[in-house]
C-alpha cells in the first residue's frame, strides 16, 4: 500500500544513449524561430487577444524578425477563424514571412482550416495527434497503431487538399506533425510515427516536412529530453526528409535548459513565446533563448534591441506582466543592490572606459543593457545592503559627478543612514537631494558674498602668472573684505581666507570635471581637506566659472568642519 506522497509518482524513463554526442556540441547558429504565442500562448489567457490585439501582437512578432507565426487555431472557434481571415485579406503577412495554422487530425477540422487559408501566400498546416503512452491508456483507450492511423488519416486528407490548393492558386504551403506529448511518448513508437506521417504526405529531401517534438508537459530533466531529441534523429529512417523542431513547456521551470541542450542534440527549428507565455508554467521563452545566444556572440536573428516596446505590446495584448526578476525583460535584472556586487560593476565600467574595451567584460551583467535598449535605466539602486561604491556609481551615471574615490565612503555613509532611517530602497532623486543638502547648500558661516579673480600678469612671457583674488566674505554678521595673491586660484583663496581669520587647514586634494546638462555646462570641483586635528573634510563647488567652482569648494569644506564642529 503506497502512502501518500512522493511514493505515487513514477520517475521517468531515461533513455539508452550511452554515446550520445550532444554533450561535446555547442551552439553556434540561431535555429528557425517559431512564435507560437498567437496561438499556444492565447488559448492560456484568462481573456484570449481580440482581433485588434492578435493584429497588434503579430505586427510586433513581424517587426522582431519571426519568418514563422502560429497565428492560432482557425477551425477551432468563428474568432479565430476571422482572424485569421483578417490577416489573409487586409495583406497584413510580409510576402517572406509564413503563417503557421494548427489543426487536430480530424477530418471536419481540416477541410475548415483549408477555408480559413485560402488566399495566404506561404502557410504552415501543422497538424497534431496525441501520442503518448498515458494518453492512449486513460483518454484514448487505443493502441500505437490506433494514433498512427489517426496521424496517417489526417496526413493523406491534407496532401490532397494542399495539392488541389496548389494546382488551384499556386499557394505555397508546406506541412508539419506534432506527435503531442511526444516526450511522453515511447522513442520508438514515436519514430515510427512520424515515419509513417513522412510516407503518408510523401516528403523528401528537397520538399522536407517539419516534425514537431513537442516537451508538451515537461516531466524529465533537459540532458534527458535532448537524449530523446538525439535518439529519435539517429533512429528516423530517411532522416533528410524531416525538419527537426521542438517545441518545449516549462513545467519544471527548465524548458530554457531543455531547448538549449536539444538544439546541441540536432534540433533545427524552435517553437516558443515571447516571456514565456503558454499552457501552465508556459512554453519556452524565446527572449531568453535569444539573448542567452547572443550573449555568447552568436547572432539570434531576432532583434531586441528596444525590449521595452516588446514588453509593453506583450503585456498589453496578453494582459500579462513581466515578473520583476524574469530574464532581459524584467525590472531588476540589471540592477544590482549588493556592495561588493555594485563596486565590481562600478570597476568594471571604469575599466571598459580606461580600455575602450572591444568586448563585454562585465562582473555581474552578462549583457550589456544598452544592447536591449535598457541603457538609460539605473543600473545600480541603493538599500541598506549596498556598498559605498554604488551611490557613487549612482551619482556618476544619473547625474554626471565624478566623485573622487576618496569621498565615497563618506556619500555612501549618508546614503545607507537614510536607507535605515526609511527601511527601503531609495531613489537616485533622493541621492541627488542628500547631495544637495550637505554639499551644495551649505553657506553657513562663511558666505562668498562678492568676488573679483584675475591674473595679475596675464600676457607676459617671462613671468609665471599670479592669480588675484579679492572678495567679501560673511562670518555671522559681518562682511570681511580679503584679496590676496597666490599661485592659482586655490592657492590666492587660502590666502585671502587667512585675512578672515580662516586658518588651520591642510589643501590635500582636488579634482574638478565638467558637467553638462544641454548647453548648460558648468564646473565642478571636489576638495579635500585636512583640519588641525587630522580629520577630513571633503566639500563641493559647481559653477561656470571652474577656478570659482573650486573656490566654492574650499568654502563648502570649511563649513562642513565647522558644522562637524558644532554637532560634536
Ligand atoms: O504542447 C504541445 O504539444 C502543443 C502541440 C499542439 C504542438 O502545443
Ligand atoms: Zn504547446
Amino acid at each position: 500500500m503506497l502512502k501518500e506522497g512522493y511514493q505515487k509518482y513514477i520517475p521517468f524513463q531515461q533513455i539508452n544513449l550511452p554515446d550520445r554526442t550532444w554533450p561535446n556540441h555547442t551552439i553556434t547558429q540561431a535555429p528557425t524561430w517559431v512564435s507560437v504565442d498567437l496561438r499556444d500562448g492565447n488559448q492560456a489567457l484568462i481573456d484570449p487577444m481580440n482581433l485588434e490585439e492578435k493584429l497588434d501582437f503579430f505586427k510586433l512578432l513581424v517587426d522582431v524578425g519571426f519568418k514563422e507565426i502560429e497565428i492560432g487555431f482557425p477551425s477551432a472557434s468563428e474568432t479565430e477563424y476571422e482572424i485569421c481571415r483578417a490577416l489573409i485579406e487586409r495583406n497584413l503577412i510580409p510576402d517572406d514571412v509564413t503563417i503557421q495554422v494548427l489543426v487536430q487530425a480530424r477530418e471536419h477540422l481540416i477541410r475548415r482550416t483549408f477555408e480559413a487559408i485560402h488566399g495566404a501566400k506561404n502557410v504552415i498546416v501543422h497538424f497534431y495527434n496525441s501520442t503518448s503512452t498515458v494518453q492512449r491508456k486513460v483518454v484514448f483507450h487505443t493502441d500505437m497503431q490506433g494514433v498512427t492511423d489517426i496521424a496517417v488519416n489526417a496526413a493523406e486528407l491534407i496532401r490532397k487538399l494542399t495539392e488541389q490548393e496548389i494546382a488551384a492558386t499556386g499557394m505555397n504551403i508546406r506541412y508539419e506533425y506534432s506527435p503531442e506529448s511526444f516526450s511522453g511518448t515511447e522513442m520508438d513508437n514515436a519514430v515510427y510515427i512520424c515515419e509513417k506521417v513522412l510516407d503518408a504526405l510523401g516528403a523528401t529531401a528537397e520538399n522536407p516536412t517539419i516534425l514537431n517534438l513537442p516537451n508538451t508537459v515537461e516531466m524529465c530533466t533537459a540532458n534527458t529530453y535532448a537524449d530523446q531529441i538525439e535518439y529519435f534523429i539517429r533512429h528516423l529512417p530517411g532522416r533528410e526528409r524531416a525538419i527537426i523542431s521542438i517545441h518545449p513547456h516549462n513545467d519544471r521551470g527548465t524548458g530554457v535548459a531543455a531547448t538549449e541542450l536539444a538544439m546541441l542534440a540536432g534540433a533545427e527549428r524552435v517553437e516558443g513565446t515571447l516571456f514565456g507565455n503558454g499552457e501552465r508554467t508556459g512554453n519556452v521563452d524565446i527572449v531568453t533563448l535569444a539573448l542567452n545566444m547572443y550573449s555568447q556572440g552568436v547572432d539570434p536573428k531576432l532583434d531586441f534591441h528596444d525590449i521595452r516596446h516588446v514588453r509593453e505590446v506583450y503585456e498589453r495584448c496578453t494582459h500579462m506582466q513581466v515578473p520583476p526578476r524574469w530574464p532581459y525583460g524584467g525590472d531588476l535584472v540589471f540592477t544590482a543592490f549588493s556592495g561588493s556586487h555594485q563596486d565590481a560593476i562600478n570597476k568594471g565600467f571604469a575599466y571598459m572606459q580606461e580600455h575602450d574595451n572591444e568586448y563585454w567584460e562585465m562582473p555581474y551583467l552578462p549583457i550589456d543593457p544598452a544592447d536591449i535598449g535598457r541603457e538609460y535605466e539605473p543600473i545600480i539602486r541603493i538599500n541598506s545592503q549596498s556598498g559605498k561604491g554604488g551611490a557613487a556609481f549612482v551619482m556618476h551615471h544619473t547625474f554626471g559627478f565624478d566623485l573622487p574615490k576618496e569621498m565615497h565612503g563618506e556619500f555612501g555613509a549618508m546614503v545607507q543612514k537614510a536607507c535605515d532611517e526609511s527601511g527601503r530602497e531609495l531613489l537616485p532623486k533622493e541621492m541627488l537631494a542628500i547631495f544637495r543638502r550637505e554639499y551644495l547648500e551649505i553657506d553657513r558661516p562663511y558666505q562668498l558674498k562678492s568676488y573679483r579673480l584675475y591674473e595679475e600678469n596675464a600676457g607676459s612671457s617671462v613671468d609665471v602668472p599670479r592669480v588675484h583674488f579679492e572678495g567679501n566674505i560673511r562670518f555671522g554678521d559681518a562682511d570681511h573684505f580679503v584679496n590676496a595673491t597666490g599661485n592659482g586660484p586655490i592657492d590666492a583663496f587660502f590666502k585671502a581666507l587667512a585675512q578672515a581669520g580662516v586658518t588651520g587647514y591642510t589643501f590635500v586634494n582636488y579634482r574638478e570635471h565638467a558637467i553638462s546638462r544641454g548647453s548648460d555646462s558648468k564646473g565642478v570641483s571636489y576638495i579635500h581637506l585636512r583640519d588641525e586635528h587630522g580629520r577630513d573634510f571633503f566639500g563641493v563647488g559647481i559653477d561656470g566659472n571652474i577656478s570659482l567652482a573650486s573656490i566654492k569648494g574650499i568654502l563648502c569644506a570649511i563649513n562642513r568642519s565647522c558644522r562637524a564642529e558644532t554637532k560634536a
